[in-house]
């Protein structure tokens, strides 16, 4: 009998994509919002920023380069090899090869980036993650979010539309933005697929 929890995780073999170059979410440079974000000082060298579903981004590094306090985490084994190539400069910089759903740290985060991980589990597993993400941050911790838009059905990527979010993540345990605070950043390779990039403070 499958078991429905690990058919759920594994809807994906991520690591078969990696090996065949099959990766059209990479954005091949780092993501504006992270220039958006230390520019407005929702990133700050001497953070710790936790980077779950880090895949082969070039965002780790850029967020060591800027003085932060970097641990991120990918279920693939090429991605976290990836990493600690990417990161080598870093020693203190700690790449987790394992479920990021899963994983936690001794000491919550300052921040946590989300880049194109929650548009990649299916959108059952979407309760999970914001348990994780809860629990990985410390109060008045950030989670700098880009929201996949995507109207199909589908995925990955799964779509993330602001009310799907605003349910995920309650008033109760979230201080949300105002809408018009969401960054818009088009993406170049998923057919201009706009992320929302927004700033949500955990309670
Ligand atoms: C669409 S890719 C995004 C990668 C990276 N964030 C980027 O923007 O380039 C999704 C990533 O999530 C990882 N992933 C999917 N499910 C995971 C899980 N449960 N735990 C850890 N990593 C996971 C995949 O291996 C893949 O690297």
């Amino acid at each position: 009998m499958t078991d429905p929890v690990s058919e759920i995780r594994t809807p994906f073999d991520w690591e078969h994509r990696f090996r065949n170059e099959d990766a059209p979410w990479e954005r091949g440079h780092v993501h504006p919002a992270v220039a958006h974000w230390l520019e407005t000082g929702a990133l700050n060298a001497g953070e710790r920023v936790y980077v779950p579903g880090c895949g082969r981004g070039r965002e780790p590094k850029a967020l060591a380069e800027a003085g932060l306090d970097v641990t991120a985490s990918d279920v693939a084994p090429s991605a976290a090899a990836y990493q600690w190539e990417a990161l080598r400069p870093y020693p203190d910089a700690r790449i987790i090869e394992g479920d990021s759903l899963d994983w936690r740290p001794d000491e919550p985060f300052d921040a946590l980036y989300e880049q194109t991980f929650l548009c990649a589990i299916h959108p059952h597993q979407r309760d999970v993650y914001e348990a994780m993400a809860f629990q990985v941050l410390k109060p008045g911790g950030r989670l700098l979010a880009l929201f996949m838009q995507r109207d199909e059905r589908g995925g990955p990527p799964y779509g993330c539309s602001l009310e799907a979010m605003r349910d995920l993540f309650p008033d109760r345990r979230w201080i949300w933005p105002q809408d018009d605070a969401f960054v818009p950043f088009p993406h170049p390779n998923l057919g201009g697929k706009a992320e929302l990039g927004g700033v949500l403070v955990r309670r």
